[in-house]
């Protein structure tokens, strides 16, 4: 059952444009006048802006910075993305919230956000570290009708996704290292872990999780990390709202998608390369087995990386992590 709270958000939120007034509201919610008016006291002290004006009524005309279900869902303007979306104050990883509620049947498209992730998790089983209101820790549902073995492509299209925002917000030059790390100033910034649940032919459910980092400063990053990572915040000196950031991702997410599965990959895959981090020139790759350097290609229509190896043949590889070395190494 929706708190009267929540209820009495959405009534203003779904009258935006118009006063509603306390009688009104006070039926609508079945409670007196006087606690209409206390709730609206609350909800101020909670950052929303509310009009009061007499003989008309009531009217929101703006949400706080902080995020929530409501201020996230607040002039989203998505035909399906984001559509649900649980906000976590704290949480182990919204990856293993996203696996539950996947098993429960949450439909494509439902979003899970924490403000803070206690196990946050990266790929190859490193750790995420997702500090308090520092950045963004979410994850995405999605039920694609494609075959598991280009579940690869929505990764990199999710990668495009995010330098699409960051250049649109600042005037960063964003690369994406292969396959999904966003790199600004060549440190990165976001992170995409890609996690399907797939039976032979068919997808049942993908869980894109994605770390940005926003607001931290160099102290906030562990020294381990300082020299490879870093944040929004670190690259402008700007105050980012991650709630605002977290709306552009959705909306583009969206749109991305779509194109995706209306025209196929080609596109996704062009402004991939567009982005793409030492194309054309000379990177190590390292696989389980073995490592070596070739020339970096380009990637595949499947999403996999491509080489030229000394010997100018091309090889296509899925899984493998590429790093780069000043040319005398
Ligand atoms: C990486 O670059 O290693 C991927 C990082 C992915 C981090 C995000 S934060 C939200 C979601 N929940 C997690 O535990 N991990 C992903």
């Amino acid at each position: 059952m929706e708190s009267t709270r929540n209820q009495l958000i959405n009534l203003l939120a779904e009258n935006k444009h118009q006063y509603i007034s306390g009688q009104i509201l006070s039926e609508k919610l079945n409670i007196s006048r006087s606690a209409v008016w206390k709730h609206m006291n609350e909800l101020k002290k909670d950052g929303y802006s509310i009009e009061g004006v007499p003989k008309k009524g009531y009217r929101i005309i703006g949400f706080p910075a902080k995020v929530s279900e409501n201020t996230l869902q607040w002039g989203l303007n998505t035909k399906w993305m984001g559509h649900t979306i649980i906000h976590k104050k704290t949480t182990s990883s919204t990856q293993l919230i996203m696996h539950e509620l996947a098993l429960e049947n949450q439909k494509h498209g439902t979003v899970v956000v924490a403000d803070k992730q206690l196990n946050g998790k990266g790929r190859m089983n490193r750790a995420w570290f997702s500090a308090e209101n520092k950045g963004i820790w979410m994850s995405i549902l999605l039920r694609p009708s494609i075959s598991p073995h280009l579940a690869p492509q929505l990764t990199l299209l999710a990668a495009t996704v995010l330098a699409e925002v960051i250049s649109s917000f600042t005037e960063l030059k964003v690369q994406i290292k292969w396959p999904n790390d966003i790199l600004i100033n060549r440190k990165k910034v976001a992170g995409i872990l890609t996690e399907m649940q797939a039976e032979q032919d068919q997808i049942q459910y993908i869980v894109l999780g994605i770390g940005v980092n926003i607001l931290q400063e160099k102290d906030d990053l562990p020294h381990e990390l300082r020299s490879k990572a870093t944040s929004l915040k670190l690259e402008t000196s700007t105050e980012w709202d991650i709630r605002e950031l977290i709306q552009a991702i959705l909306v583009q997410f969206e749109k991305t998608y779509e194109l995706y599965m209306d025209a196929g990959f080609s596109k996704i895959k062009r402004l991939w390369e567009y982005y793409g981090f030492k194309i054309g020139e000379r990177i190590l790759i390292k696989t389980l087995k073995e490592e070596w350097k070739a020339i970096f290609y380009g990637i595949a229509e499947d999403g996999a990386l491509l080489v030229k190896n000394t010997d100018d043949s091309i090889e296509k590889i899925y899984s493998a992590e590429i790093d780069w070395f000043e040319e005398n190494e």
